[in-house]
């Protein structure tokens, strides 16, 4: 196996090894989750993906997670990112709610910080690709935070910060989550650096779902983590990836922050991702931290209740 640079300072595309090889064997998989711990983004050219391979290979990574509620085949471990409509066929329209969820994917984000398990990895294969457009970029939050001045990596390693589903969905759209989404999602709390157990390597972690950090009001809470996320995706920091029929990507959610980018709406584009649950050995536990305790309640290990949520855009 070869790991080719693709991006700058992170991201190789593999050569030598496809989907099929980590199924089959246990080397393999060792060697590209070695590769998976340092690059932060692979990209394999040339599979024949089927859901079932796509679906083997992201097992070995650890526990799926399943589709957030209200996405397509919400029942299944997919999820799918498409603007063709599986019923008729048709290409949906710029209003439809897929269309505004693409929308909402080319925000800067990691996948779901906002879940009470966050994501180890995304895998991602693309089914149909446009013409023009529809490229997915990355920007490295590990890279970030290694340029970041030491007083804020000080400030950040301690910090808590809350993500929220309905909070990215709302700048797109005031309804875009509804309140069955909204009441199965409720806010979750991470510490502000995710630090890689294997290589010892700090990343930032902040997305378009953060909306508060603890003892910060919401207006400074917001334009930082603006800040911090214009500051990750600097030009020059990033890359964007062109997809080729064949091509599958994964990425590291603890360690890179990616979008969407537009495509001509007249285009079919239809993309499945799988995504790997992390866990305590990805540096889950560290991420927790200990929950603050209020007067009311000192003592007590209560997990401290969230900040309200503005959902307006
Ligand atoms: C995702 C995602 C962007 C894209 O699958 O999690 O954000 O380019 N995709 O489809
Ligand atoms: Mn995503």
């Amino acid at each position: 196996m070869t790991c080719r640079a693709v991006g700058p300072g992170f991201g190789a595309e593999v050569q030598g090894i496809g989907l099929a090889d980590v199924v089959a064997s246990d080397d393999a998989y060792a060697a590209v989750r070695t590769a998976f711990e340092e690059h932060s983004v692979l990209l394999f050219r040339d599979q024949d993906v089927t859901d079932q391979l796509q679906l083997a290979f992201s097992r070995r990574f650890g526990p799926l997670e399943s589709p957030t509620p209200g996405t397509l085949a919400e029942s299944s471990f997919f999820t799918v990112l498409t603007n063709v409509d599986p019923a008729t066929g048709a290409l949906m329209a710029p209003d439809h709610k897929e269309s505004l969820r693409a929308k909402a994917n080319q925000l800067w984000h990691t996948d779901s910080s906002f879940k009470q398990t966050p994501a180890l990895t995304s895998i991602l294969s693309a089914r149909a690709i446009p013409p023009t457009g529809g490229e997915t970029e990355f920007a490295s939050t590990r890279l970030a935070w290694d340029r970041l001045p030491a007083a804020r990596r000080a400030q950040l390693a301690d910090a808590f910060a809350w993500h929220s589903y309905a909070h990215s969905r709302g700048k797109i759209a005031p309804h875009l989550a509804s309140e069955r989404e909204k009441s199965s999602l409720p806010p979750a709390r991470w510490r502000m650096r995710w630090r890689n157990p294997v290589n010892g390597r700090d990343a930032l972690y902040v997305a378009s779902h953060t909306y508060a950090i603890d003892g910060m009001n919401d207006a400074d809470a917001q334009s930082f983590i603006d800040e911090l996320i214009a500051f990750t995706t600097m030009p020059g920091c990033t890359f964007e990836h062109r997809w080729r029929a064949g091509d599958v990507i994964m990425w590291d959610n603890r360690a890179v922050l990616h979008r969407g980018r537009p495509w001509p709406p007249d285009a079919p584009r239809h993309m499945v991702r799988t995504t790997v649950a992390a866990t305590d050995l990805d540096g889950l536990a560290e991420m927790h931290g200990r929950a603050l305790t209020s007067p009311a309640s000192a003592g007590s290990s209560r997990r401290p209740s969230p900040p309200a949520t503005r959902t307006s855009p």
